[in-house]
C-alpha cells in the first residue's frame, strides 16, 4: 500500500509510543515507524506485553500494529524513509558538569540531530516532541543547516502535554494541541502539515499555531504552573497541620473558586514526574543566564517547597514512632510516582526510601507496577528492604504504613486483616490521604494524614 506521508519518532518511551500509537490510529493513510536504540524495548512494543504501562495503550496499539505502524531499531532506514520526524528521545536534568541538577542533558537530542542530517537525502520537518529549554528549536536548526547536502530542513515544537496512567484520553481528547513554527512561508507551510496530521481527530479550535519560542515556552510554562499549584496547597498542608484546619476541606472550600478551580489541589508527599522538576529547573536557568534572578528564585521555590514537603514526611514518621525507626518494619505502599503508572522517575517514593533506609528502618515496598523501577532506583542501597508485589505480605509484622501513590488497590485492602498481622503500636502515614481514616482509627491504627488533624490512641 502506498501511504500519504511517512511518519517517523525517534524514542519509544513514555512520551513517543502512545503518541504515536494514536496517530497511527487516528491517521491510516500515514505510515508510522518508531525507532529507539533501545532494542529489548522495540521488541516489547511488537508484544503485547508494551514496555509501558498505560491504561488503553495495547487496544490502540493492537489497532494499527503491522497496518500502519511499526518499530524498529533500524534509525538510518527510517530517516532516508521519513517525510516528518518527530523528536522524542530523553532529556533528563544533567547529573555532570556545568548546570549539573538544573541544566537538561541534551547529549541524546543532539545525537539525534547529527544522525538525522548523516541519513537524510531530502527535504524533513522535525518536530520536537521531547520536553526541551527554550530555543532548543534553534539549535537544532544549526545543526541542520550545517549539512553539506543543501537539503533544507524545517523546525516545529510540538510539545506534549500528555499525563501519564492518562495518556491515552489525553492524546485522543486533547484540551490543545500546540504547534510552533517559524512565522516565514516555509515555517507555515511546515506547521501547517503538522496541524493536518492532528485535524484528523481534533477539533480545529483546539489546534493552537504559535511561534517557535512560545511554543516551547508553553510547555514549561504550563508545568511549571500545575506544580506551583500542588507547592502552594503542600505548603498549607504544614500550616493546617499546626493550625487544626484541614487541608482538604481548604481545597474544597479555594477551589469552589471557579477563578481558581479544583483540580491539581490535591495535598501530597510531592509532586515526581519525569517533567515537572526538570521543566521548572530549565525555566529556573533560563531565567538566571539571562540575569533574571527574581525570576529564577521565585519558581525555584516550587522545586524548594517540595522537597520540603517530602522531608516532612519522613521526618513525621520518625517523630511519630518515638524518634526511631532503627529496625522497625515500614511498608510503603507505592512507588510509582502518581497511580495508574509503573514510572517511578523523581517519585517522591525514592527519597521516602532512602531516608528511611538511612534511619535503619526495614522497608517492604508493594505497588502494582513498579517494583521493577524501584528495586533498580534503590540498588546499591545499603539496608534491609524487601520487594513485595503482596500488599498483605508487605504489611505483615510490620509497625507502619506509609503511603506514598494513591493506587485505588490501596483503599480497597482489607485493613481489619492488615492491622492484625501488624505489629502494635501501628502507625498510619497517608501521603496522598486516600484512605477512611477515621475508619483506620477506629480499627485501632494511629493515624497521620497529610495536613489534617492526627487520630492516635495515646494518652
Ligand atoms: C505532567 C503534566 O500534567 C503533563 O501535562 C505533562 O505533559 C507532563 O507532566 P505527569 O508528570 O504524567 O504529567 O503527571 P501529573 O498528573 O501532572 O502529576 C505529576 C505529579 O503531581 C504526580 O507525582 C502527582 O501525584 C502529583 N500531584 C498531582 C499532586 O501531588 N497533587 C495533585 O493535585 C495533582
Ligand atoms: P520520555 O518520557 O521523554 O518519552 P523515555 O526515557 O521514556 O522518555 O524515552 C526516550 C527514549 O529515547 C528511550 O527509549 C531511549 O532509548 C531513546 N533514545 C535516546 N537516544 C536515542 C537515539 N539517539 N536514537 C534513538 N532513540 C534514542
Amino acid at each position: 500500500m502506498k501511504f500519504k506521508k511517512n511518519i517517523l519518532c525517534i524514542g519509544a518511551g513514555y512520551v513517543g509510543g502512545p503518541t504515536m500509537a494514536v496517530i497511527a490510529a487516528k491517521c491510516p493513510d500515514c505510515k508510522v515507524t518508531v525507532v529507539d536504540i533501545n532494542a529489548e524495548r522495540i521488541r516489547a512494543w511488537g508484544t503485547d506485553q508494551l514496555p509501558i504501562f498505560e491504561p488503553g495503550l495495547l487496544a490502540v496499539v493492537r489497532e494499527a500494529r503491522g497496518r500502519n505502524l511499526f518499530f524498529s531499531t533500524d534509525i538510518a532506514a527510517g530517516i532516508r524513509e521519513a517525510d516528518i520526524i518527530f523528536v522524542s528521545v530523553n532529556t533528563p536534568t544533567k547529573t555532570f558538569g556545568h548546570g549539573a541538577g538544573m541544566a537538561s542533558d541534551l547529549q541524546y537530542w543532539e545525537k539525534t540531530a547529527h544522525e538525522i542530517v548523516a541519513h537524510s537525502d531530502r527535504a524533513k520537518i522535525i518536530v520536537e516532541k521531547s520536553t526541551l529549554p527554550v530555543r532548543t528549536a534553534e539549535a537544532m536548526e544549526r545543526i541542520l543547516q550545517e549539512n553539506k547536502k543543501g537539503i533544507p530542513f524545517e523546525v516545529i515544537s510540538n510539545p506534549e502535554f500528555l499525563a501519564e496512567g492518562s495518556a491515552v484520553r489525553d492524546l485522543l481528547e486533547p484540551d490543545r494541541v500546540l504547534i510552533g513554527s517559524r512565522q516565514t512561508e516555509t515555517g507555515l507551510r511546515a506547521a501547517r502539515e503538522i496541524v493536518d496530521i492532528f485535524a484528523s481527530w481534533v477539533a480545529a479550535e483546539r489546534i493552537i499555531t504559535t511561534n517557535l519560542w512560545s511554543a516551547e515556552l508553553s510547555k514549561l510554562v504550563a508545568n511549571a504552573f500545575l506544580a506551583q499549584r500542588i507547592s502552594s496547597i503542600n505548603a498549607v498542608s504544614a500550616l493546617c497541620e499546626k493550625t487544626g484546619a484541614d487541608v482538604g476541606e481548604i481545597s474544597f472550600a479555594v477551589g469552589s473558586d471557579s477563578r481558581i478551580g479544583r483540580r491539581f489541589l490535591n495535598a501530597s508527599i510531592g509532586f515526581g514526574g519525569s517533567c515537572f522538576k526538570k521543566d521548572i529547573l530549565n525555566l529556573v536557568y533560563i531565567s538566571r543566564s539571562y540575569g533574571l534572578n527574581e525570576v529564577a528564585d521565585y519558581w525555584e521555590a516550587v522545586v524548594r517547597m517540595n522537597e520540603y514537603q517530602q522531608e516532612r514526611f519522613v521526618q513525621t514518621i520518625i517523630r511519630e514512632m518515638f524518634h526511631t525507626v532503627v529496625g522497625k518494619k515500614i511498608a510503603m505502599l507505592g512507588f510509582a510516582f502518581k497511580a495508574d503508572t509503573g514510572d517511578t522517575r523523581e517519585s517522591p517514593g525514592i527519597h521516602v526510601a532512602r531516608k528511611l533506609l538511612e534511619e535503619q528502618a526495614v522497608l517492604a515496598i508493594t505497588d502494582p507496577q513498579a517494583l521493577d523501577n524501584a528495586r533498580r532506583d534503590l540498588a546499591g542501597l545499603a539496608g534491609a528492604v524487601e520487594f513485595e508485589p503482596d500488599p498483605y505480605r508487605a504489611a505483615a509484622d510490620a509497625q507502619a504504613l506509609a503511603v506514598v501513590t494513591e493506587w485505588e488497590a490501596f483503599k480497597k485492602l482489607d485493613y481489619e486483616k492488615i492491622f492484625a498481622s501488624m505489629r502494635k503500636p501501628a502507625f498510619v502515614f497517608d501521603g496522598r490521604n486516600i484512605l477512611d481514616h477515621r475508619k483506620l482509627f477506629e480499627i485501632g491504627f494511629n493515624v497521620f494524614p497529610l495536613g489534617k488533624p492526627s487520630l492516635t490512641h495515646f494518652a
